[in-house]
């Protein structure tokens, strides 16, 4: 049986980097599932159509083929043939995804994807509902979070990193919206499974959010 490890929490609270070194540590795969709805939301975009349209985001499925690939460890995500691993990165692509995650055939559409993934490798995947819906029954759950400044803090310097900059309060306005829409959506809202552990690394360093993260999951796996 594979080792399944759920790693849930809004966005910024350094989910990704952390989950991305404690895979490499543990020699897991590092599986990020937001990708999987940026690259639906980036579709939309580029068709031109309203993300938060339900029916018309619905109309994109059907020809939209989303696939991970995991090349020396690491993912990248595909659009058809389309590496978009870089593209869906952007604040639109961020905003998008939000939007068209909130839809429950969205959500269907990348279900069995992220299950299949779990099944046959040991990884550790973050998300939104990795512990609550996708993989209920994980080896380990970890709900990671910051407060929205300090999320907001870090997102800036990691856009301006990546040759993005944009202005604090942008960024924050964002992320408050973003978190509002994935812990108010009826399907899958953002939340804190019953049995995950807590982790707030407002106050922590990288260094230190990452011991934390390792200890929790060698506590628990070995
Ligand atoms: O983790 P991220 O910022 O790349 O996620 C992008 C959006 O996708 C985010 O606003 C919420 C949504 N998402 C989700 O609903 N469920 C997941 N498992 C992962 C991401």
């Amino acid at each position: 049986m594979a080792v399944n490890i759920a790693i849930d929490g809004p966005a910024g609270a350094g989910k990704s980097s952390i989950a991305k070194r404690a895979a490499a540590a543990l020699g897991y795969i590092y599986v990020d599932t937001g990708a999987l709805y940026r690259t639906i939301g980036l579709n939309a975009l580029r068709r031109g159509v309203d993300t938060k349209d339900a029916a018309a985001v619905i109309g994109t499925l059907a020809d939209v083929q989303v696939s991970l690939r995991f090349v020396d460890g690491e993912q990248r995500v595909f659009l058809g043939e389309e590496d978009v691993s870089a593209a869906i990165r952007t604040p639109e692509a961020s905003m998008a995804a939000s939007h068209v995650s909130a839809i429950p055939a969205v959500r269907e559409h990348l279900f069995a994807l992220q299950q299949n993934i779990a099944a046959q490798n040991n990884c550790l995947m973050d998300g939104r509902d990795i512990g609550t819906v996708v993989l209920p029954n994980a080896d380990v759950k970890i709900f990671l979070t910051a407060s929205a400044e300090t999320r907001a803090d870090r997102r800036c310097r990691e856009l301006a990193e990546k040759g993005m900059p944009t202005p604090y309060d942008e960024v924050l306005r964002d992320i408050i919206e973003r978190d509002y829409n994935d812990s108010h959506r009826d399907v899958a809202p953002l939340k804190q499974a019953e049995d995950a552990v807590l982790l707030d690394t407002s106050a922590l360093s990288f260094d230190e959010s990452y011991a934390a993260v390792v200890k929790m999951i060698k506590e628990r796996i070995q």
